[in-house]
């Protein structure tokens, strides 16, 4: 096995190097801190693995996603978003029995407790989709508890069948109109678009052109190895907490703006920029400029240096769903153009600054008539079969502990505790 050399207080340490099937390679420091008494510091997590996983593969300099080894352009191309989930939670593509009875199950769990439709009144009207579906998730575990074993896997179908459920609902909520139940003929993304879109007095017709988005929109989505919201699935489920509850922790850390919460972040500032005349060069500026707090939205990633395989997949179909639904939208002749101006800029180009998969998402969520605070809802919508792949495999992982990192102390030395009188 091969080893790297560490000097420490003149003292040589010998770390294993840990090599993965993709030649990734990490020094191998579980025993520093009771070898040596030294830690290391890596704020934000940019140089740490935090698990060994087989689930997903990035390489951030090439541009490349594959789920369970197959890449992301062929599961956008052919697969149904069922085949993905079960692709990231079981690792194998499902035989045609498989799929078949995959999604009857799918189909079967996908209405609520009657009970848990009534906690949707104690929303405010305005109350944030993503607050909602993060909570709503949690209640989940005080209906279906995890008293044995069995009750993981049943518990998986259910959250997998009824989060679509949670996250109409959650829009129906807050437009004021009926709840529209699942109806068991229709496909999982047919399904979510008539809780969604339907409305009792109408019939509803399907438009195969949406559907089909939405499953590219999800299939993209569905995992990207240890970013934050998985992260912190796994940190919660590290201590033994049931998947609701692990997932609605996810749900929350996704919603950040620098996380998930770009994807709203992106509209509304592309609609800024469109009030703005145009002024695209004002917003680049804005974004270099370190005093005024401005990010471009969409752009940058922790992991891609080259280009985000996702986004460039979803630059090409906005164009032709807004093609074939007949829209003109233009937000995304403003996105267009901003990604150009920022590419030939030399902060962008140093700092190895692309668009990312938000930026591109929200034109076509658009597009299907989605509105903007629920695209980080969609986004989860995708996420989740990520999430409990991810959670799954931290449960059955060999030797896993509960994730509990160290810090260098920086505050006060001892000191002794002043009676208020003499303060
Ligand atoms: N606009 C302007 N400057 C940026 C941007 C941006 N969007 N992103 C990074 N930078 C600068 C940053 O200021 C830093 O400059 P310097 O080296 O001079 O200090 C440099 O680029 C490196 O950035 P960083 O903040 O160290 O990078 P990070 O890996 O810590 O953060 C990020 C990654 C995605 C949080 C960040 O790029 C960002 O805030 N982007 C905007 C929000 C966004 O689009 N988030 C969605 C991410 S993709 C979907 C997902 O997986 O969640």
């Amino acid at each position: 096995m091969k080893s790297a050399k560490l000097i420490l207080d003149n003292q040589t340490i010998e770390l294993p190097i840990i090599e993965g099937s993709e030649g990734e390679r990490a020094v191998d420091i579980t025993k520093l801190r009771n070898n040596t008494g030294f830690i290391t510091l890596d704020p934000g997590y940019g140089n740490t693995g935090s698990c060994e996983s087989s689930i997903t593969f990035i390489d951030g300099e090439k541009g490349i996603l594959r789920y369970r080894g197959i890449p992301i352009e062929q599961l956008a191309e052919n697969a149904t978003f069922s085949e993905v989930m079960y692709l990231l939670i079981k690792g194998a593509l499902p035989t045609k029995n498989e799929i078949t009875s995959f999604n009857n199950e799918l189909t079967y769990h996908t209405m609520i407790h009657e009970d848990m439709k009534r906690f949707f009144d104690g929303y405010p009207m305005n109350a944030h989709p993503m607050g909602v579906l993060a909570s709503m998730v949690a209640a989940l575990s005080t209906f279906y508890p995890e008293n044995s074993e069995g009750d993981v896997d049943n518990n998986i179908i259910r959250l997998l069948a009824k989060m679509k459920t949670l996250a109409a609902f959650a829009y129906k909520k807050s437009v004021g109109q009926p709840f529209m139940y699942p109806k068991n003929k229709y496909s999982f993304e047919e399904n979510f678009l008539q809780m969604m879109f339907a409305v009792p007095s109408e019939p509803y017709e399907i438009d195969p052109v949406v559907t089909d988005a939405l499953r590219l929109l999800l299939i993209l989505h569905a995992d990207h190895e240890q970013n934050c919201s998985t992260s912190t699935v796994r940190m919660v489920g590290s201590s033994l907490a049931n998947l609701f509850i692990s997932v609605s922790a996810g749900i929350s850390a996704l919603w950040g703006p620098l996380h998930g919460g770009a994807n709203q972040r992106v509209i509304e500032m592309l609609s800024k920029i469109e009030k703005d005349g145009g002024n695209y060069k004002k917003y680049v500026n804005m974004a270099k400029d370190k005093n005024s707090g401005f990010k471009l939205m969409g752009f940058g990633h922790r992991v891609y240096k080259n280009f985000d395989p996702r986004a460039k997949i979803l630059k090409s179909a906005s164009d032709r769903l807004l093609n074939k639904l007949g829209i003109s939208d233009p937000m995304l002749s403003i996105a267009k153009e901003l990604e150009e101006i920022a590419l030939n800029d030399d902060f962008f180009v140093e700092r190895k600054l692309y668009p990312n998969v938000d930026f591109y998402s929200g034109i076509i969520y658009r597009a299907l008539g989605i509105p903007t605070r629920m695209y980080t809802v969609m986004f989860a919508l995708g996420r989740l079969p990520g999430w409990i792949a991810q959670w799954m495999e931290l449960r059955q992982a060999k030797g896993a502990r509960i994730s509990r990192p160290r810090q260098i102390y920086t505050g006060s030395t001892l000191r002794g505790f002043v009676p208020i009188s003499e303060r």
